[in-house]
């Protein structure tokens, strides 16, 4: 596929997936949000890739939907205004239940769905200075695909108050509310995302994807009505080949044999 708007750089184990608009701070329109869920999708069945890296080239992370397009949709039938809703909904969620975890690499502004794949994604790390805002009420619009991940990561509390004022934040903001995980200086972005991406690559791979499932499957539920699901979770995973190397290497006191 020619991508116009994202750049994929595969690094070993490591897939790098950068929006590349940067003249727009990376704003995602409809071909941006194609390419963007295409990569994403196609890198579920890229078996090599363990890891992957979401990043924005130029000044931002991203400064959310291209404005221009989302006007534009007034004169857009409402099947076609749906369709392209759904497409966006649809990318959020390909980042949320990636069997791959994705850390987001956020510099700049995160704004809108900017702020959305962050809040997508498994481990978000932003350089100190990053601007955060759901500004979508000062445009007269909602933050409505985005309002899933970002309500289950920071809580109705947060997203009362950000949600309804629109108002933008900084970075270490965003970690007190834990739309991040961690804030660096810029000059230790690249590092402190590296650092993630090796304690991910220690990890069994099929063993993460399961753990993902499982977050997704007990978040919000009712320890009664999850007992079960985790109970056969447990019982099928410790006796995969993965769970079996896994736990072998521990007790033979060497590596298992994913860390390569
Ligand atoms: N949609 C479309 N275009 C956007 C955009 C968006 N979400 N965000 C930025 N751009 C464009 C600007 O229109 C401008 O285009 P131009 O050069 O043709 O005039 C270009 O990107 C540069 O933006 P500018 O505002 O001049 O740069 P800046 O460095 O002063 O500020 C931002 C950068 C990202 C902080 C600022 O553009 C901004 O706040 N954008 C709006 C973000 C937003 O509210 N997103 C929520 C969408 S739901």
């Amino acid at each position: 596929m020619n991508l116009e708007r994202v750049e994929l750089i595969l690094d070993g184990p490591v897939a790098r997936v950068w929006m590349n608009r940067p003249e727009a701070h990376n704003a995602f329109d409809g071909l941006m949000v194609t390419e963007l869920r295409k990569v994403l999708f196609d890198l579920r069945s890229e078996d090599a890739v363990r890891v992957i890296v979401l990043g924005g080239r130029g000044p931002s992370f991203c400064a959310g939907a291209d404005l221009a397009w989302m006007k534009a949709m007034a004169s857009f039938s409402r099947g076609e205004n749906l369709l392209e809703a759904q497409a966006m909904a649809d990318l959020f969620f390909t980042v949320y239940e990636s069997p791959k975890p994705v850390v987001a690499r956020v510099h700049g502004a995160a704004l809108g769905g900017g702020a959305g794949l962050v809040a997508a994604s498994d481990i978000p790390v932003a350089a100190l200075g990053t601007t955060f805002g759901f500004t979508e009420v000062r445009l007269g619009i909602i933050p409505a695909v985005i309002s899933p991940y970002v309500v289950g990561r920071i809580g109705e509390s947060a997203a009362r108050e950000l949600f309804l004022t629109g108002e933008r934040f900084e970075a270490v903001r965003a970690q007190e509310i834990g739309l991040v995980r961690a804030t660096v200086p810029e000059e230790d972005l690249d590092a402190a995302v590296e650092g993630r991406v090796s304690e991910l690559l220690k990890a069994g791979p099929r063993a993460i994807a399961e753990a993902k499932a499982l977050i997704r499957e007990v978040a919000w539920r009712r320890i009664e009505d999850v007992q079960r699901y985790t109970v056969e979770r447990i019982a099928d995973v410790r006796v995969s080949p993965e769970g079996q190397e896994g736990m072998r290497a521990f007790l033979e006191k060497r590596k298992p044999d994913w860390t390569g």
